[in-house]
């Protein structure tokens, strides 16, 4: 229904999770050069990637500074940064570092202090297939999105961008645009990740500029297999869990796609992203 969706600065955003008084607080926030702000569009995999990330800070200041160490803080809020009530961004101001925060938002979106003060940020990027599969089954399981009775109509919103966070296809367009290349971003891929966790792990450890050892790597990628991550998901998500760790893999749009839709898709994405730094990460 169109009520659950509005618009707010040419891209669309869900009515429960956001409004325009939290997006207005959001800019006066205040980032610092050690946050870590992981950005993915819906359904990449940020909850994942957010515990890998939040593990390795955890990991790393237990071994190094433990005096320093605040677990609760780190998630004491509602960690997507555009979600919550508009007081949120001054009780941030007040936590200690490091401070772990998730964003589904495109770049141009983020409160300016981001880049302007050299948050480290991680850019996690899926392919879109699989991100349109996930997402459809999420949309029609999760109440602050609205459902769809076909694939295709869901496909038809997702490629027009009549959807809670917009367009993926805008959103990596503006990503391509200039945002990448800032020395403060990691572009990071859903697919290597999966393909080499321990590995992953020491991508970004090394980004954030840890000082951890391989054993480290294996542990926090252990602690992040979607086996480990499901089942401990009552606890870490409630109910919410039962429906976001769904399958966790890769090529589940083949279930779901047809001929149609993969050829339009191709056809879209790989244009508008053919010879760009984001269209040779994505494997299609
Ligand atoms: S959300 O609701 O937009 O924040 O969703 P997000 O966390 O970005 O993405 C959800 C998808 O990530 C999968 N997932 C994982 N994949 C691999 N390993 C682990 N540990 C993991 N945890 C979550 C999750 O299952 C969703 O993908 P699908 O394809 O639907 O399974």
């Amino acid at each position: 229904p169109e009520e659950m969706l509005f618009t707010y600065e040419g891209v669309v955003y869900p009515t429960t999770l956001c409004n325009p008084e939290q997006f207005k607080a959001m800019e006066t926030f205040q980032a610092r050069s050690d946050d870590v702000l992981l950005a993915g569009y819906c359904k990449s995999g940020t909850n994942w990637v957010g515990q890998i990330v939040t593990d390795l800070v955890i990991t790393s200041a237990k071994k190094h500074e433990p005096h320093k160490l605040n677990e609760k803080l780190l998630l004491a809020e509602i960690p997507y940064l555009e979600i919550g009530d508009t007081e949120k961004y001054k009780r941030m101001h007040t936590y200690p570092s490091r401070r772990v925060m998730f964003t589904h938002l495109r770049p141009d979106k983020f409160p300016p202090s981001i880049f302007k003060n050299k948050a480290k940020v991680l850019m996690l990027i899926r392919n879109p297939k699989d991100v349109a599969a996930s997402f459809f089954h999420f949309s029609n399981n999760f109440n602050p999105y609205p459902p769809y009775d076909t694939f295709e109509e869901f496909f038809r919103a997702l490629m027009i961008g009549k959807m809670p966070w917009g367009s993926y296809i805008e959103y990596l367009c503006v990503w391509n645009k200039y945002y990448i290349d800032k020395e403060n971003v990691l572009p990071i891929t859903y697919e290597e990740i999966k393909e080499n966790p321990a590995l992953g792990a020491k991508k970004i450890s090394t980004f954030l500029g840890l000082n951890l050892n391989e054993e480290d790597f294996q542990g926090v990628a252990e602690r992040s297999s979607f086996k480990t991550m499901k089942e401990n998901s009552k606890t870490t998500h409630g109910e919410f869990g039962d429906v976001l760790f769904r399958k966790g893999g890769i090529s589940d749009w083949k279930t779901l796609f047809s001929e149609a839709n993969n050829q339009e898709m191709d056809t879209i994405f790989k244009e508008r992203l053919e010879g760009t730094k984001v269209g040779e990460m994505i494997k299609y």
